[in-house]
């Protein structure tokens, strides 16, 4: 035998000076959960060493993985049902609790890379990521109206401090919209985070725990991808290429690498995958039971994140991957 593949992997070192792909703790944005109140830490059930946290908790919380040599996080809200309503109005407060943490952690980390999510549903009392109108035919979620909201929240952000805002909302046209309406307010330097090919999901459960953002009724099929489609994830990806995106994310990620690899063959922006919150949940709950090995589960998913084609992984397993690197 002339080709022996082995050759290459007989020795620690050797398997390390062919390692194709590594994980690095700067590919990684964590994402982190505010809710009101002082002093206050709500594990969230489904997701096991994740929680919510008060402001002056989440600014500790914070420090400790910046520590840690983590760089980017991305905050989500949790509001109180009786903040939320049709319009989403609360999401445009400054003194409210999200733009109000966002200026916070900006100003005590003016070095980390801190994006913001632009989407309805954590704020909306319908659980949807639009404006829902009630027609003639049924139940609807707005597309253009919905803009005009999701452009107030991006620019509300910027304003706050939003290094890049995430729209997660998978309106048409948001991206230019949000971009032009940034520009147009003078934060030409916030950066657009697209997430381009977001599916209809099933692994979104624990983050709607999380949020309490689970839709109150219908679901997300009219504005998220089928999971059975790739070649639509192009069309997605080249409009927000053309719209203006800095990133094209896609999500989930463990389900979807395909999709990853399609974008990152395609397109020449950094690729960011998305790996959400069941995705997490799976393997925490499998290794609770003792099932497989957590850590190496952990590893080897997210390495295959990075291999399929991201450069930036969003991943609730941040954390424990920085506490490793250390
Ligand atoms: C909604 C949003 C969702 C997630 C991020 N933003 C859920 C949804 O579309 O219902 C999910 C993230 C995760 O599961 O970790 N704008």
């Amino acid at each position: 035998m002339l080709r022996r593949p082995r050759r290459n992997r007989q020795s620690a070192a050797i398997r390390d000076m062919v390692q194709e792909n590594t994980l690095s703790v700067k590919d990684l944005i964590y994402p982190m959960f505010v809710m009101e109140g002082q002093n206050v830490r709500s594990e969230v059930k489904s997701m096991p060493g994740i929680a919510r946290f008060s402001l002056d908790l989440l600014l500790e919380e914070i420090q400790e993985c910046v520590d840690l040599g983590i760089q980017a996080i991305a905050l989500f809200p949790n509001l109180p049902e009786e903040r939320k309503d049709k319009y989403a109005t609360e999401s445009q407060n400054p003194q409210g609790l999200y733009l109000h943490a966002v200026s916070e952690i900006k100003s005590r980390f003016p070095e980390l890379a801190l994006m913001t999510d632009v989407a309805m549903d954590p704020y909306s009392s319908d659980g949807h990521d639009g404006i829902v109108h009630e027609g003639p035919n049924g139940i609807e979620i707005l597309n253009d109206e919905t803009l005009e909201v999701l452009g107030n929240m991006a620019v509300a952000q910027a304003r706050a401090g939003a290094d890049i805002v995430g729209p997660s909302d998978m309106m048409d046209g948001r991206v230019g919209y949000i971009r032009e309406r940034l520009d147009a307010e003078g934060f030409k330097k916030t950066g657009i985070m697209a997430y381009s090919a977001k599916y209809a999901s099933a692994f979104y459960g624990p983050f709607r725990d999380a949020l309490d953002s689970a839709p109150r009724f219908g679901d997300k099929k009219t504005y998220q991808m089928n999971p059975a489609n790739s070649r639509e994830a192009l069309i997605e990806a080249e409009l927000d290429l053309a719209e203006g995106a800095d990133f094209l994310m896609v999500k989930p990620a463990l389900a979807y690498l395909d999709i990853i690899k399609l974008l990152s063959d395609n397109f020449d922006l950094p690729i960011a995958a998305y790996n959400v919150s069941g995705e997490y949940a799976m393997i925490k709950a499998a290794a609770q039971n003792g099932w497989l090995d957590g850590q190496r589960a952990m590893l080897e998913a997210v390495t295959a994140m990075k291999r399929a084609g991201a450069k930036v992984i969003l991943t609730y397993f941040a954390k424990e991957i920085a506490t490793l690197n250390k």
